[in-house]
């Protein structure tokens, strides 16, 4: 069986950027309450008319690019949001027409943070099975749009961005080595969309029933240490390998202390994470993606590491995959 791993990586970003001190002027924070619980020093805020689509779109036509394969070429698009444009059509159809990747079969995923790394495990499992040659795997949230800004125990937290990459097959060896998915619904009220009316952030649009997002945090921090520690021991499992074969791990940005504390239970220096939150929040099911990307554009990624990508989210749902780049 061929070898699946990664063959070109997209980001898309907006431009918009929301610091912690435009935040002070919106609810009742600080910058140092901010940096300090999380991390977190500013965000990217999608514009009204800029839709999910046109950054699930940016990152895909990047990766498309980076990966050598023709856009007509492309046999297989997943979408990682909680965020679309709407129910319907998918974030993946919209992302195919504005491609062009005609052959293409296309459709969502939802595992909310976690989505990217389902997405990856699900693309991966269609080209081993030998369904498809090769996969556009996106991730891509507005997810700024399910927050109730009058909310300072959430607000401050996400952000907007989306990630990609292009799948098929590498040299042998290389690639997806292993994968761990999981999820437990009983946590499912930890963190959850509602919808029982609440103020939209821009006065201006006339909508007052909008679904936001509610998060118990202290609950979900703890969940969400022991999972990924968890996830990331039962990939390795998988692979063969042990923490020390590790050279990097890109995590899920939630929370720069949840970072922290992962690599305290595993043992693992925190250096050897990648973290780019403290410029972006937490996106999501963007978050991987987008950090995947830098850690590339920024030399950290050398050919033949085994890097640990790993994650968890509301549902409450979590995710590894060891990948030998
Ligand atoms: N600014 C100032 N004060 C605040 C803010 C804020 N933005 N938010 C909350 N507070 C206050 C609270 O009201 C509380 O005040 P009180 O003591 O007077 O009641 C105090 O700060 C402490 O609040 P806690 O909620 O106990 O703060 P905690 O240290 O737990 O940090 C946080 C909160 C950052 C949310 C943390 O619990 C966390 O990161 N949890 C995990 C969140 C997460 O991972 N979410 C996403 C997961 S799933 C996904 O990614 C889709």
């Amino acid at each position: 069986m061929k070898s699946i791993g990664i063959l070109g990586l997209g980001h898309c970003l907006p431009e918009r950027v929301l610091s912690n001190h435009d935040l002070e002027k919106m609810v009742d924070t600080s910058d140092e309450w901010i940096t300090t619980r999380t991390g977190i020093k500013e965000r990217r805020i999608a514009e009204k008319d800029q839709p999910n689509s046109s950054l699930a779109t940016g990152a895909a036509l990047e990766a498309i690019a980076n990966s050598g394969i023709a856009a007509e070429d492309i046999e297989l698009i997943i979408v990682a949001t909680i965020s679309p444009d709407s129910n319907f059509p998918s974030v993946a159809c919209l992302v195919q027409k504005a491609v062009g990747a005609r052959k293409a079969a296309a459709f969502d995923v939802s595992a909310a943070c976690s989505g990217f790394l389902y997405a990856l495990t699900t693309a991966k499992q269609f080209l081993a099975g030998g369904m498809f040659k090769n996969a556009l795997v996106i991730a891509s949230e507005k997810i700024t749009d399910l927050i109730d800004w009058n909310d300072r125990g959430t607000c401050v937290l996400f952000g907007d961005g989306a990630g990609a990459c292009v799948l098929g097959a590498v040299d042998d060896g290389h690639g997806i080595i292993s994968d761990f998915m999981h999820a437990q619904g009983e946590f499912g009220d930890l963190m959850a969309v509602v919808s029982d009316g609440r103020e939209p952030m821009d006065q201006k649009r006339e909508l007052i029933r909008l679904p936001y997002v509610v998060m118990q945090g202290k609950e979900l921090f703890k969940v969400a240490v022991n999972s990924m520690a968890l996830a990331v021991e039962e990939a390795l499992k998988k692979a063969g390998l042990g923490l020390h074969d590790i050279d990097l791990v890109v995590p899920h940005q939630a929370n720069d202390r949840i970072i922290t504390a992962v690599a305290k239970k595993l043992e693992v220096p925190k250096e050897r994470f990648f973290i780019n939150i403290h410029k972006y929040g937490n996106m999501s099911a963007a978050s991987i993606a987008v950090a995947l990307y830098e850690a590339e554009e920024q030399g950290v990624l050398k050919k033949g590491d085994h890097v640990a990508l790993v994650t968890f989210g509301a549902g409450l749902v979590s995710a590894a995959n060891i990948v030998k780049w």
